[in-house]
């Protein structure tokens, strides 16, 4: 394929991708934007396996690595659990890290790759793979570290070391000097020593970074890890000069960051302060570990008989679903009952917190998959108000975005979150196995309320309970 072919391919591909992050801003479209992301991919990759940057002699490493890569990615999304995904994600952030810092430390080494840059674009270049293997090992080691913590490997306690901005600080200054060694080096010797350092640091700042950060402000890391590997891919087009990487890199980049500008609303946060660290410094204690005032009285449990009972009685319906429901596998009995509730004339609508669950988008992927329709899920902002006219939400493994302490206690570390109003309908019905905390550790004082009811017990079995007695 000669250059111009390629150049039009890759145009073909930008503008597929482009389409693509539309179809995805929708769920209605979201089948369509996937498919034109596929197409894009295949396109992007016949172009440049058959392009004027590679010759005959590379493919038969292109394809044993294509097959290598494939068969694990095929294995992996295969076998990964809908509960898994936030890591899968996360592991995947730290892969196109790893690339970056391979693709800089092979380009730096290669006496061909820097042929034909004098002067000025020499300069630019050496830039590219310094800067580009720095937000490589940051991406990689940050992401590694956010899959520990959304795996529950690694506590979801910030690390908080004691000067850790003048520690930062130090680190970037000290990346900042190696990086002018690293441009006066004329020889492959002479700049790897300055290449390691940074590398070194980058590792350790990644880690540092995500290690300090509440369990609370995961999800704000979670999409700026998605910015930071665009940014890497970019780079490693620049490295590489490859248009099409660049673009894209810069879309995912792009599109990253205006995800955490609204998870940085979702939680009413600045992207400063989350990057800064500590949001969410309580331990995940149960109980008022939180330091806030702690929630007291009693509890009032139902069974799924009542529930049951209440859900019939019911002439409006909320249900609020968080990460219990993707560990249960609740989704399709909520679609169950949600039909015959529907069937029978009843108003069954869907509220879906920006932060619920485990990554963004994550309660919306569920209900798609148990074919709820679209038009009755909602976001917060939409329902919000209609809580005091509803009869009765029922909250399906779902703490922390229901937390009423974020609004009355200004002590709580999730304190100023919005949070949906479910304590506000005639009754709440709060489906979970027993009385622990949330992702962030608080206790949540709903479950006290005296319009509150607990519904104790595996989200899915309860339901299959609720939806038999339904039927009767
Ligand atoms: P959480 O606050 O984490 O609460 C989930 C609740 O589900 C738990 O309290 C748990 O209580 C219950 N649960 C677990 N397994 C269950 C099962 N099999 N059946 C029934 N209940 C079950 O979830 P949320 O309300 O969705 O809030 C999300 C939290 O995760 C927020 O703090 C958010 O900041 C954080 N986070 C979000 C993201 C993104 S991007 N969305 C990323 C990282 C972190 P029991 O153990 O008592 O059952």
């Amino acid at each position: 394929m000669n250059s111009s072919l390629a150049t039009v391919a890759y145009i073909g591909a930008t503008i597929l991708f482009i389409l693509s992050l539309g179809g995805l801003s929708n769920q209605e479209s979201s089948r369509r934007g996937n498919l034109f992301g596929m197409i894009g991919m295949t396109i992007a990759v016949l172009a440049t396996v058959f392009g004027p940057q590679v010759n005959s002699g590379g493919y038969a490493w292109i394809i044993a690595a294509m097959v290598v890569g494939g068969g694990i990615g095929l294995y992996l999304a295969r076998m990964v659990q809908m509960t898994q995904m936030p890591e899968l994600v996360a592991f995947m952030h730290s892969m196109v890290g790893l690339a970056a810092v391979l693709v800089g430390f092979a380009t730096f080494v290669d006496p061909t790759a820097t042929t034909g840059f004098e002067g000025s674009a020499k300069t630019i270049h050496e830039l590219e793979i310094y800067i580009g293997i720095f937000i490589g090992a940051v991406t990689l080691s940050g992401s590694v570290i956010a899959f520990g913590k959304l795996s529950g490997r690694i506590s979801g306690n910030p690390m908080l070391l004691p000067g850790r901005h003048w520690l930062n600080l130090a680190g970037l200054l000290v990346v900042i000097y190696f990086g002018g060694v690293f441009m006066q080096a004329h020889t492959v010797q002479d700049g790897l020593v300055p290449i390691v350092v940074m590398t070194v640091l980058a590792l350790l700042f990644g880690v540092h970074m995500v290690m300090a950060i509440g369990g609370a402000d995961m999800p704000v890391v979670v999409s700026m890890l998605n910015s930071y590997s665009g940014w890497a891919a970019a780079a490693t087009g620049f490295m590489l000069s490859n248009d099409l990487l660049i673009v894209v890199g810069a879309l995912v980049g792009s599109s990253g960051a205006i995800l955490s500008y609204i998870m940085c609303n979702a939680m009413n946060r600045s992207f400063i302060s989350v990057i800064a660290g500590g949001f969410g410094t309580t331990s995940a204690k149960p109980t008022a570990a939180a330091g806030g005032a702690q929630p007291a009285g009693e509890v009032t449990p139902v069974s799924a008989t009542e529930t049951a009972e209440l859900l019939r009685e019911a002439k409006s319906v909320i249900i609020v679903p968080g990460y219990g429901m993707a560990v249960a596998q609740a989704q399709h009995t909520v679609f169950e009952i949600t039909k015959l509730l529907r069937d029978k004339g009843v108003n069954v609508r869907f509220g879906i917190h920006p932060v619920a669950g485990r990554m963004p988008g994550h309660m919306n992927v569920l209900l798609a998959e148990a074919k709820v329709p679209y038009d009755i899920v909602f976001e917060m902002d939409e329902l919000n108000d209609d809580f005091p006219a509803t009869d009765v939400t029922m909250v399906i493994g779902a703490n922390d975005i229901v937390n009423p302490s974020a609004q009355d206690d200004p002590s709580s570390p999730i304190a100023g979150m919005p949070v949906l109003e479910v304590w506000k309908a005639k009754t709440s019905i709060v489906m979970k196995r027993s009385m622990a905390s949330g992702y962030a550790g608080v206790d949540n004082p709903l479950f006290y309320k005296e319009n509150n009811r607990m519904l104790f017990g595996d989200a899915k079995k309860m339901l299959d309970e609720v939806l038999v007695v339904l039927k009767t």
